[in-house]
């Protein structure tokens, strides 16, 4: 689980990916968390993964209360978010639970099965999922 960093996984994501020991791995997901911006995230450690013989079985975007661009939510709108996320966060857990293989095969814009965009302020900068 990370941070959707300029529209990918931040480097330290990316290099800790690269040192995982996957060799006994049977299935693996990854949850992006976000502001609201289109992302290539999943493309980005599916590359990676790749040339390691893996792959993502599932993949979850979760939109959060921004904190790094304007204009920052206000709490009604990051109360309606946090709502959304822990409903989602109920159906990601029964999918990992199972090992549910989740996800569509080509990610280009993550949108994935739990696109979240409810709150106006994300609705008004990043459109819709
Ligand atoms: C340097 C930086 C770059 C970011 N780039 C994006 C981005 O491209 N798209 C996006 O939707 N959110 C972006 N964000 C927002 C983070 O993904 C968001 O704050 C984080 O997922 C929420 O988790 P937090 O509450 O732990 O910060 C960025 C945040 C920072 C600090």
């Amino acid at each position: 689980m990370f941070p959707i960093y300029l529209a990918t996984i931040p480097v330290p994501v990316k290099n800790y990916i690269k040192k995982l020991d996957l060799k006994s791995t049977k299935y693996m997901f990854a949850i992006a968390t976000r502001a609201g911006s289109p992302h290539r995230a999943f493309i980005d450690i599916e590359k990676i993964l790749k040339k390691r013989g893996k792959h993502l079985d599932a993949y979850f975007t979760l939109n959060m209360g921004n904190n790094a661009f304007v204009p920052i939510p206000t709490k009604e709108e990051i109360a309606e978010l946090e709502s959304v996320v822990q409903n989602r966060l109920d159906l990601i857990q029964q999918s990992i639970i199972i090992k549910k293989k989740l996800g569509k095969r080509h990610p280009q814009y993550d949108s994935s099965s739990f696109c979240l965009c409810s709150a106006p302020t994300h609705s008004f900068i990043y459109g819709s999922c």
